[in-house]
C-alpha cells in the first residue's frame, strides 16, 4: 500500500455464499468513500434493512444506503440492466431520494458486461441439457455471459450504449447466433423455448432499461476508480457468492463462473495491488449451501438441519430455494482463509442458535490418505467429515456476548484459524453488531 494515496480493502465470503456479507458491507461502508463490486452479477442476493424495509440487492453494491458512499460496479461484473433498474427504483423510493441524488451514488464501468436476455435462456437450456448432474445455477445468465467474455463475443455497456446499436447488423447477428444455439438445445435436449411474444417483450424491456439507466447511473472509464484512489479515497471491494464458489479455487465444477477470491478484486476493478490494504473474511457460525454438489459438513440429522434452516431463515434471496445446513467446517475455513490471506474475520448470525449441542468439523477422513486437515481438490474422496471435541452451544445474550458457550466458540475458532474475529453480527440491522 502506498501511504500517499487511498487504499482498497476487500470484504468477501469464506463459505458457499450467503454468509451475510450484504449487511456487513453496509455496516463497514461508514468508513469508506466507495463500495465496489468486482465480480458476479444478479446471482448474488444481498439483503439489507432500511427502517424496517427489506431491500435485496443483486447488482448494486451494498454501500447504496449511505449518502456519502459512491457505489461502483467494476469491469469484472456482469449486469442485468432490467434488474439493476428495478433495484435502483426500489432504493430511490425506499430512501425517498431524487433521481439526481441517486445518480450521485452509482458509477458503472463502461467495460462491465451486460447479461443479454438470450444468455439467460441459454443458461437454463444448458442446465436442462445436464439433467441431474446440473450445477443448480440461479438461471440468471451468469455462465453464458462469462463464457462469452472468454470467447470474445460478449457485450459491454460501451457496446450496447452506442447510438443505433439495437438497429445494427451486429445486434441482429448476435440474436440470430444465440437463437441457433437455443434451437440446438430444443432439438437435442427438449428445452422449451420462450414464445416469440416473450422474446420480443423481453428484448424490448432490455433495450428500454439500458436507455433508462442513463438517468440514474454514471458510466465511467477504466481510470475512474484509480483516480479516486489517487485522491486519497478509501474503497471497500465487495465480494459476491463465496470462496467455495470460485470458478478455479472453489468446489469445481459446482461453482459460479467468476473468480470470487481476493485475488480477483484488483482484476475485476482494474486497480493494481499498489493500493491494497487488507482482506476481511465473513462467515456464518454454521455453513449453508444452495445448488448441487457435495457438501462435506452437512448435518445428516434431518431434524437438526431443519431446526437450523428454519431458525436461520435459510431460503435463497435470489432463487427462493432452501439452503442445506452444515456445521462450521474448519478444514474448509482454513482453506478459504489461506487462499484469500484473510487478515480479519467477521462471524455472523450468532443470535440464531436453536441447538442444544453443536459440532465443529476439524478433520476429514479421505480415501487412500486417511485423516487430514487439508481440503481435498476432489470432494468425492471424503469418507467422513470429523467433528472435534467442542460441543457446547449457547443462548445468545446481547449484554454478555462472550459468555461461556459463544465465548468458547470464538476462542476455539481464533486458535484453530490463527485469525482474529473482529466483529460478530447478531441481527439483520446495521447496528446489530459487536466490534472487538
Ligand atoms: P450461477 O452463479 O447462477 O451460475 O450458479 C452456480 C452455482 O453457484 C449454483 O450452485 C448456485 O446456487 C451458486 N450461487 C450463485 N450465486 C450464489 C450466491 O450469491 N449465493 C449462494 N450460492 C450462489
Amino acid at each position: 500500500m502506498n501511504s500517499t494515496t487511498g487504499f482498497f480493502d476487500i470484504c468477501l465470503g469464506l463459505q458457499w455464499g450467503d454468509e451475510g456479507k450484504g449487511k456487513i458491507v453496509d455496516y463497514l461502508a461508514k468508513d469508506y468513500n466507495i463500495v465496489a463490486r468486482f465480480q458476479g452479477g444478479p446471482n448474488a442476493g444481498h439483503t439489507l434493512w432500511y427502517e424496517n424495509e427489506k431491500i435485496i440487492l443483486h447488482n448494486l453494491p451494498s454501500g447504496i444506503l449511505h449518502r456519502h458512499v459512491k457505489n461502483f460496479i467494476g469491469p469484472g461484473c456482469v449486469v442485468k440492466p432490467v434488474t439493476l433498474l428495478e433495484e435502483i427504483t426500489l432504493v430511490t423510493k425506499t430512501l425517498g431520494l431524487s433521481q439526481s441524488a441517486m445518480k450521485q451514488r452509482i458509477y458503472v464501468s463502461e467495460q462491465a458486461f451486460v447479461i443479454h436476455p438470450m444468455y439467460e435462456w441459454l443458461d437454463k437450456a444448458i442446465e436442462c441439457s445436464k439433467g441431474s448432474s446440473g450445477v443448480g445455477t440461479t438461471g440468471k445468465g451468469i455462465g453464458p455471459t462469462y463464457a462469452a467474455i472468454k470467447n470474445r463475443v460478449a457485450l459491454r455497456f460501451a457496446d450496447v450504449m452506442k447510438k443505433d446499436f439495437f438497429s445494427s447488423q451486429e445486434n441482429w447477428d448476435f440474436i440470430e447466433h444465440c437463437n441457433n444455439e437455443l434451437s440446438f438445445y430444443r432439438d437435442t435436449y427438449g428445452y422449451v423455448l420462450p414464445t416469440p411474444d416473450e422474446i420480443t417483450e423481453t428484448l424490448t424491456n432490455f433495450q428500454t432499461s439500458i436507455k433508462q439507466l442513463e438517468a440514474y447511473v454514471n458510466f465511467v472509464d477504466c481510470f475512474w476508480l484509480k483516480n479516486k484512489l489517487e485522491l486519497h479515497e478509501k474503497v471497500l471491494a465487495e465480494g459476491a457468492q463465496g470462496t467455495m464458489l470460485d470458478n478455479n479455487f472453489g468446489c469445481y465444477p459446482m461453482v459460479t463462473s467468476s473468480n470470487t477470491i481476493a485475488g480477483a478484486a484488483p482484476v475485476g476493478l482494474g486497480v493494481s495491488m499498489k493500493y491494497f490494504r487488507k482482506t476481511i473474511g465473513v462467515f456464518k457460525w454454521y455453513t449453508t449451501k444452495v445448488g448441487s454438489g457435495l457438501f462435506p459438513s452437512r448435518i445428516m440429522d434431518e431434524e437438526i438441519e431443519n431446526l437450523l434452516q428454519e431458525a436461520g431463515g435459510e431460503i435463497g434471496a435470489t432463487t427462493g430455494r432452501k439452503r442445506m445446513c452444515g456445521w462450521l467446517d474448519l478444514v474448509q475455513m482454513n482453506y478459504a482463509i489461506r487462499i484469500n490471506d484473510v487478515d480479519e474475520l467477521i462471524m455472523t448470525k450468532v443470535d440464531i442458535n436453536p441447538l442444544k449441542e453443536i459440532q465443529v468439523i476439524e478433520k476429514y477422513d479421505v480415501h487412500y490418505f486417511g485423516k487430514t486437515t487439508t481440503f481435498p481438490v476432489d470432494l468425492s474422496t471424503i469418507r467422513e467429515a470429523m467433528p472435534g471435541t467442542l460441543k457446547q452451544s449457547w443462548n445468545f445474550d446481547k449484554q454478555n456476548p462472550l459468555a461461556l458457550g459463544l465465548g468458547l466458540y470464538v476462542a476455539h475458532i481464533e486458535s484453530q484459524t490463527r485469525v482474529k474475529i473482529t466483529h460478530m453480527s447478531y441481527g439483520p440491522n446495521r447496528e446489530d453488531i459487536f466490534s472487538f
